[in-house]
């Protein structure tokens, strides 16, 4: 069998993020979420983009509209908040 893994900080194959994908998994917090991949030191978390696709990025298309892509999400407000 030919693994390929995807995730080496938590031994996660391209098989298993796509069978994630399968399942319902949409965006690479939803594959976190299932099998942890991307939340270590994070450089996969392209590739699982890559796996899931261009319609999976919830910050694909405003970008593609050219609207900035932070604008819908809360997480700013929290970091003004912090600062
Ligand atoms: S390679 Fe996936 S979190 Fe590090």
């Amino acid at each position: 069998m030919n693994r390929v893994y995807v995730c080496s900080c938590f031994g996660v194959t391209e098989q298993q993020v796509k069978k994630h994908a399968a399942d319902g998994a949409r965006t690479p917090r939803q594959i976190a979420s299932a099998c942890k991949a991307g939340t270590d030191c994070g450089s996969c978390v392209r590739r699982i983009q890559a796996i899931l696709g261009r319609g999976a990025c919830p910050r694909r298309e405003p970008a593609d509209q050219g609207r900035p892509v932070f604008s819908d999400f809360d997480e700013l407000g929290e970091l003004d908040e912090a600062a």
